[in-house]
């Protein structure tokens, strides 16, 4: 059987925080598929499209990664489409866990999907995709927080 898990998040834009996520969970199944959606209760900033594209040019190593964009489906809807039952979410602390905790513990009840959590690398326990996006909106300097092709499109 694959082993096939799904890390979904809106990804708006990817950071090096994300991508350390997904190449250290990508070593643990046979395939893992990047789910990037607009998530309602977001501003969105890059139209989603654009965010597959960076997402796509930030893997440096994209062996077993595969990135997906749906909208206006429930998330256990898409693993089931995927033929995945896992579902994989980054934690940078105590904030992220509150918000996620909800979110798996509901994914299980609809369907049995269960949710595994990776501690994020302190590195960047303080990087997030709005936190960047509002420092470079006043010229501030994020380059080493992103992936090259983001930090050209924030300029
Ligand atoms: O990066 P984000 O914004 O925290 O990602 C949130 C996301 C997109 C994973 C979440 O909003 C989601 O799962 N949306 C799909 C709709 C859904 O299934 N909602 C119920 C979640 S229990």
């Amino acid at each position: 059987m694959t082993r096939r898990a799904v890390l979904p998040g809106s990804f708006d834009p990817v950071t090096n925080g994300h991508v350390d996520i997904i190449e250290r969970a990508r070593q643990h199944f046979d395939e893992l598929i990047v789910v990037i959606m607009h998530n309602p209760a977001k501003a969105g900033r890059f139209p989603v499209a654009e965010r597959v594209a960076l997402m796509r040019d930030s893997l440096k190593d994209d062996r077993g990664v595969r990135v997906e964009t749906f909208s206006d489906v429930l998330l256990v809807d898409i693993c089931a489409d995927l033929g995945a039952g896992v579902i994989v979410k980054g934690i940078r602390g105590p904030a992220d866990y509150e918000y996620e905790l909800p979110m798996a513990r509901m994914n299980r009840q609809l369907a049995g999907v269960e949710t595994f959590f990776l501690p994020s690398d302190p590195e960047w326990d303080h990087v997030s995709s709005s936190l960047v996006t509002e420092v470079a909106s006043y010229g501030g300097d994020v380059s080493h927080l992103v992936p090259r092709a983001v930090w050209d499109a924030l300029k």
